[in-house]
């Protein structure tokens, strides 16, 4: 269910796969990969061929009971399997240092695009500080461009404990440490929505700290930031709802434009409804959840931080009514 109306036609990838590659960062990690692999697979035939040969060549053979020859020392063979393997593993090493070099970028380059990604237990917050943009779980970019003009760079940050930032088709896993900061940057070269997952387990609901990140065509993305930026419109038909939102422990919580609420140990509330999933990826974004979770968020998601309001029936129904209304 989505407010803007903007994704539905884009292409989902159901499967975070790090073969299926569509940015820079993950194809050099994928080139890598494939490099390692066949190397490794090289020097697993030669030595189940020459082991196999030995066995089949050399095997005892009815009636010859002679001790085989033995050899005492053999510089040749000696220096063969000590400087082969040393010359593997100095390739090994460069190409490796050679992408990790290519990957790290310290600051972000110029004319990229800024975001800040807070782990917190269970879901991702998401800021893009040049825009005034705060929003949780799902992260939007433009398209790239051509050559790297629309990198987009991620300041990651923890909250609690350590998570791991990882979309496979994207980039490679960052940690996200308690007091540190580490970066990473994306250059999504094919619209579409693509999962991740947090990769460091975290507490009960690590399982739960799903991530999708959205990436638009750049005409897409401006009406996305414009549709975020859009300060709450207060429909008279839910001002019932959002007088049970200002009555109750929420805004310990929560932000939520234009209501005073400016909690900031849940996620921010105020385009709650253009969100495809509630609790991190927990349930899909419908009204039946949205009550649900409502109602008891320990029922769709079992050990969530946040408690059962034991809000009345009338009460959750204005609550839903008007949180529905956040577009
Ligand atoms: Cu956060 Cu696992």
């Amino acid at each position: 269910m989505r407010g803007d109306g903007l994704s539905a036609s884009l292409p989902v990838h159901p499967v975070p796969d790090m073969f299926s590659p569509v940015s820079a960062p993950a194809e050099s990690i994928r080139e890598l990969s494939w490099l390692v692999f066949g190397i490794s697979a090289g020097i697993l035939i030669v030595v189940v061929g020459v082991l196999a040969y030995c066995v089949i060549r050399f095997r005892e053979r009815p009636g010859d009971d002679r001790e085989p020859p033995q050899i005492y020392g053999s510089n040749q063979i000696e220096l063969a399997w000590t400087l082969v393997p040393a010359l593997i593993v100095v390739v090994l090493f460069l190409a490796t240092a050679r992408t990790i070099n290519e990957l790290e970028l310290r600051q972000p380059p110029p004319g990229a695009l800024k975001t800040t990604i807070v782990g917190h237990q269970w879901w991702w917050e998401i800021r893009y500080p040049d825009l005034g943009i705060v929003t949780a779980n799902e992260l939007h970019l433009p398209v790239a461009g051509e050559g790297k003009d629309r990198v987009a760079y991620l300041t990651l940050e923890s909250a609690d404990v350590i998570h791991s930032f990882w979309v496979p088709q994207l980039a490679g896993k960052t940690d996200v440490v308690p007091n540190r900061v580490n970066g990473m940057w994306v250059a999504p070269r094919e619209a579409g929505t693509y999962l991740g997952q947090c990769a460091e387990y975290c507490g009960t609901q690590h399982a739960h700290m799903l991530l999708r990140v959205i990436v638009h065509p750049q005409a897409d993305f401006d009406a996305w930031v414009a549709a975020q930026k859009r300060p709450e419109v207060v429909d008279a038909a839910v001002a019932d709802g959002r007088a049970v939102f200002q009555a109750t422990a929420c805004v310990n919580c929560h932000t939520l434009g234009g209501t005073g609420a400016r909690g900031t140990f849940g996620p921010d509330l105020t385009h709650l409804m253009s969100r495809e999933t509630i609790g991190a990826g927990a349930a899909e974004n419908t009204p039946e959840n949205l009550r649900a979770w409502i109602v008891d968020p320990d029922h769709l998601k079992p050990g969530v931080l946040m408690p059962a309001m034991k809000l009345d029936r009338a009460d959750i129904d204005k609550l839903t009514a008007y949180l529905l209304t956040l577009q």
